[in-house]
C-alpha cells in the first residue's frame, strides 16, 4: 500500500535500473545539505489551536497572478524522461489534472513543444543559459512560441556539483548497460524493453546539436559543463527581463542580497532553493535560508520554497515563514518512476491531503491563516 512519499519512493527503487535511481538520489559532495534539506524541518514545531471551525479547509491559493489548487508546483528535472516513456508530458498532465504547474527542465527528453501540445496546464520553462547566445535565444522563443507561461531561471549551477554516485555509475544518456548491472537490468527487463525502443532517450530540446546527436552516450556532467555559461552575471537578468515578455523567477536564490538584487530588477517570483543538495555541498537546508529571503524582498515578489519537501507538515511551515507555494522534484519523480502519470498524481494527493489534515489540527483551515505565529524553533525532542 502506498500511503506516503516514501512508499512511493521505494517502489521506484524496485522498478527503477540502479543507475538511474542513484541519478534521482543524487547528492553533491559529503551530502550535508540534502540530509540538511529534510532534517531542518524538524526544528520548527507548530503552535496548534483549539476549537477551531475547521469544517472547510482551503488549501488554494495564486502563484504569478494564477489560481493554483494546491500550493504544489513541480520542479524542473532533466531527465525526468528517462522514468518513464514520455515522462515530461506525463508529469505535465498531472500537474493539469490537479491544477497547478509543471516545470520543464531545458534538460528534458521530450521538447518544449511535445510537452505544451500534452498538458493543458500553465507550464513555466527553466532554463540554462548556454555558451552559445543563439541557443539561449531560440530556447526562449520556442517557449514563447509555446505558450510556456513564466520562465524560470537557474542560478545555481554555473558548474555542475560533484555528483560521485553519477561518476561511479558512468550515468550516461542514453544509460550505457555496463556488465556490472547486469542483474538489474534481468530484473527491468521490461522497462529497459521500453527504454531501448524509445527514440528520445536524450535532450530532446538539443537534438541536432552538433554537441550531442541521438546516438552519443553523453555523460551528463562533461556535457552541460561544456555547454553552459560560465559567466553569466546580473547582466544576463536584465537581458532576459527584456527580451521575456512574461513573469520572470529566479531559481537558487540563496542569499538575502542577491533577493534584494532580482526584486530591484524586475523578478517577479524567486525560489528558495539549493538545488535539493545537488550543488553546492554545506549550503543551509532551504527550509533554514527561508525566512531572510522572505525579509529581504518584502511583499516585492512571491518567494517559493524548493527542497527536502516530504509531508504535507512540510508545506504548512514554509507557508507559515512566508513561502506562497512550494517546488517538489524527487517525490513527484518517485511517483512517476512507479506509476507513470498516475503516480504523480498519486504524490500530489498525498502530499495536498497531509497538509489539509495538518492544517485542521493546527486550528488553521485556510492557507492564508499560517503565518509564523504558527511555529515555533524547537531544539529537535530526543
Ligand atoms: C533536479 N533539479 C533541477 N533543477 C533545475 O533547475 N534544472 C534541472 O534540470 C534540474 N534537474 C534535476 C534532476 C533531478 C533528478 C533532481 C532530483 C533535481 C533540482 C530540482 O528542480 C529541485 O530544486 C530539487 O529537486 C528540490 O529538492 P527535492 O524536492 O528533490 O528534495
Amino acid at each position: 500500500m502506498t500511503v506516503s512519499i516514501e512508499d512511493l519512493r521505494q517502489r521506484a527503487q524496485r522498478r527503477l535500473p540502479r543507475t538511474v535511481f542513484d541519478y534521482i538520489e543524487g547528492f553533491s559532495d559529503d551530502g550535508y545539505t540534502v540530509t540538511a534539506n529534510r532534517q531542518s524541518f524538524d526544528r520548527y514545531l507548530f503552535r496548534s489551536r483549539a476549537l477551531v471551525d475547521v469544517s472547510a479547509i482551503d488549501h488554494s491559493t495564486t502563484l504569478l497572478g494564477e489560481p493554483l489548487a494546491t500550493p504544489i508546483v513541480l520542479a524542473p528535472t532533466g531527465l525526468a524522461g528517462l522514468l518513464a516513456p514520455r515522462g515530461e508530458e506525463l508529469a505535465a498532465k498531472a500537474a493539469a489534472s490537479r491544477g497547478t504547474v509543471f516545470t520543464l527542465s531545458t534538460m528534458s527528453i521530450g521538447t518544449i513543444e511535445e510537452v505544451a501540445a500534452a498538458a493543458s496546464t500553465p507550464l513555466w520553462f527553466q532554463l540554462y543559459i548556454w555558451k552559445d547566445r543563439s541557443v539561449t535565444q531560440s530556447l526562449l522563443d520556442r517557449a514563447k512560441a509555446a505558450g510556456y507561461r513564466a520562465l524560470c531561471l537557474t542560478v545555481d549551477v554555473p558548474v555542475m556539483g560533484n555528483r560521485e554516485q553519477d561518476r561511479r555509475n558512468g550515468f550516461t544518456v542514453p544509460p550505457r548497460i555496463h556488465f556490472a548491472n547486469v542483474l538489474d537490468v534481468l530484473r527491468h527487463l521490461g522497462w529497459v524493453l521500453r527504454m531501448s525502443s524509445s527514440p528520445r532517450a536524450t535532450f530532446g530540446n538539443f537534438v541536432g546539436h552538433p554537441a550531442l546527436t541521438r546516438t552519443d552516450a553523453v555523460g551528463v556532467a562533461r556535457f552541460t559543463n561544456h555547454q553552459f555559461d560560465t559567466s553569466v552575471t546580473w547582466k544576463d537578468v536584465e537581458w532576459l527581463r527584456s527580451h521575456w515578455p512574461g513573469p520572470l523567477v529566479i531559481k537558487g536564490i540563496t542569499n538575502p542580497e542577491d533577493a534584494r538584487r532580482a526584486v530591484s530588477l524586475g523578478v517577479e517570483a524567486l525560489i528558495v532553493s539549493n538545488h535539493g543538495g545537488r550543488q553546492l555541498d554545506f549550503l543551509p537546508a532551504a527550509i533554514d535560508l527561508l525566512p531572510e529571503v522572505v525579509d529581504a524582498v518584502e511583499g516585492r515578489a512571491e518567494v517559493i520554497l524548493d527542497g527536502g519537501i516530504r509531508r504535507g507538515s512540510d508545506i504548512a511551515k514554509a507557508i507559515a515563514m512566508g513561502a506562497r507555494a512550494c517546488m517538489v522534484g524527487r517525490p513527484f519523480l518517485y511517483g512517476l518512476a512507479a506509476d507513470g502519470q498516475a503516480g504523480v498524481e498519486l504524490a500530489l494527493d498525498l502530499l495536498t491531503s497531509e497538509l489539509d489534515r495538518t492544517l485542521a489540527l493546527l486550528g488553521r483551515p485556510r492557507l492564508s491563516d499560517l503565518d509564523r505565529t504558527a511555529l515555533r524553533v524547537d531544539a529537535p525532542a530526543s
